[in-house]
């Protein structure tokens, strides 16, 4: 299906940076390149245009239409980008004046995600966005004809119908594609509740797009996962278990790369790969330490995490890439908001892996293990160990027993499971403490 003109490798493309009077925002231009390049486009050109008031029409003014076009001529471009949302009507504008395609910020970043889909599940869920994203312009392109259409002969019959089974085609489709991600979003929740059961803390990587999330990944699980020198490398969340912390193992899961401005369709799209998110126990926020925006990028990624309501989760956040500024060591600094913990860290050297292990796993000792188990008359011993830790929060004896239900701080937990003489093997087999396949 094509109905984005999804750009394909090697376009040439221009781009265009509106920007309103006085205020040209080279920041916007320089991640709306990085966006275009991410999607495969060969950048001809760009040109900057002061809007002052959106054209209807065109979106831009007509003189700026016809320099794009003189620009669209001498670099022999096919494909144009807007640094905007535009209509539907003023996208068609365009091309039919311009004689090429034009693709605008969301429709080129529904296009970036559509390329780096990687499970059945993005697939869908990009699609998804898609359709909605199509649906939402054919309805406005078939109202805004049906405005004329008293004066506008020739504009009933066959065409309109073609747009209303166009409409009927798209509305199926999306209908269908729900369900099935509704489907998918059963499978992961009782994934998840599996891994609840195991009990197996959830890590989760969050960040701005291209801060190193998955380098980090698989600098720390050791895993070869797929990474690249582009925007969004990542777009489904990849579970793999993480060894080596005080706490006990974890799973750590990679993310999508946030983008400030992330399109709403998608954001609802993603939905369940942004529960993933939510449903964490430390998010590890991880920072680009060269860039030199990295404070806004961090406010922007807290501000999508509070519009998923993942604002509460827990947060450790892991400046990467030290090697790449001078005197930066690895290093874990500390505050009195556990949240502001910093660790600087070189996800492609490998240096203070040591040191966010250690903080990751001081962090998750003190997530809370609350679970329900049955003691046999034979575990006695575990039992007055059980109450003499304060780990239990009620009990009653029931058949063949006592049930317990023990709800405490990991850490708490922590040195019964280390017990010699059974009852730490006894005690992790009662929560399930047993090594999980993340895979
Ligand atoms: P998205 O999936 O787009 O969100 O990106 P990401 O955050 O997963 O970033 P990724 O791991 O793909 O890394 C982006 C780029 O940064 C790649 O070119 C990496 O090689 C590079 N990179 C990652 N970590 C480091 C680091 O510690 N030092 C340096 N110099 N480069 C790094």
């Amino acid at each position: 299906m094509d109905f984005f003109g999804r750009s394909q490798g090697g376009e040439r493309a221009l781009l265009v940076q509106p920007h309103p009077v006085g205020r040209p925002d080279p920041e916007a231009l320089l991640e709306f390149t990085e966006l275009a390049r991410s999607a495969g486009a060969e950048i001809l050109d760009t040109l900057s245009a002061r809007i002052e008031s959106p054209n209807p029409r065109f979106y831009l003014g007509s003189g700026k239409v016809e320099e794009l076009r003189e620009l669209k001529e001498a670099h022999a471009a096919d494909l144009i980008l807007v640094n905007a949302n535009l209509s539907p009507v003023q996208e068609r504008n365009l091309e039919k004046a311009l004689s090429a395609r034009v693709v605008d910020r969301t429709g080129l970043i529904l296009d970036i995600f559509a390329s780096r889909a990687r499970t059945h599940e993005g697939k869908l869920q990009v699609e998804l966005a898609q359709l909605k994203h199509l649906s939402t312009r054919l309805v406005r392109g078939w109202t805004h004809l049906e405005r004329q259409r008293g004066g506008a002969i020739g504009l009933r019959g066959p065409g309109e119908t073609q747009l209303e089974l166009d409409r009927r085609m798209i509305a199926n489709r999306v209908k269908a594609l729900e369900a099935r991600l509704d489907k998918v979003e059963v499978q992961r929740a009782q994934a998840r509740r599996k891994r609840e059961r195991g009990e197996l803390p959830v890590v989760t990587l969050v960040g701005y797009t291209n801060a190193g999330k998955s380098t980090l990944f698989n600098a720390i699980t050791g895993a070869g996962v797929f990474a690249a020198d582009q925007l969004f490398a990542t777009l489904d969340p990849t579970l793999r278990k993480l060894d080596g912390l005080a706490s006990g193992p974890a799973i750590l899961a990679d993310t999508v790369g946030f983008v400030r401005d992330l399109p709403h369709d998608l954001v609802a799209a993603f939905r369940s790969t942004l529960s993933e998110v939510k449903s964490a126990d430390l998010l590890l926020h991880v920072v680009d330490a060269s860039d030199p925006q990295r404070n806004e990028r961090i406010d922007q990624v807290n501000a999508v995490l509070a519009e998923i309501g993942a604002g509460d989760v827990p947060q450790l956040l892991v400046f990467n890439k030290i090697d790449r500024v001078p005197d930066l060591q690895p290093r874990r600094e500390r505050t009195d908001d556990a949240n502001r913990e910093r660790v600087f860290v070189s996800a492609i050297q490998g240096s203070g892996l040591d040191l966010l292990r250690a903080a990751i796993g001081e962090r998750l000792a003190g997530t809370r293990i609350h679970r329900s188990i049955r003691l046999g008359h034979d575990e006695a011993r575990l039992r007055a160990r059980l109450f003499a830790a304060g780990v239990v929060q009620t009990e009653s004896s029931g058949e063949g027993g006592w049930d317990v239900e023990i709800d405490a701080p990991r850490a708490a937990l922590e040195p019964l499971f280390g017990l010699a003489d059974g009852d730490g093997e006894r005690l992790r087999g009662h929560l399930k403490l047993v090594a999980v396949d993340a895979s």
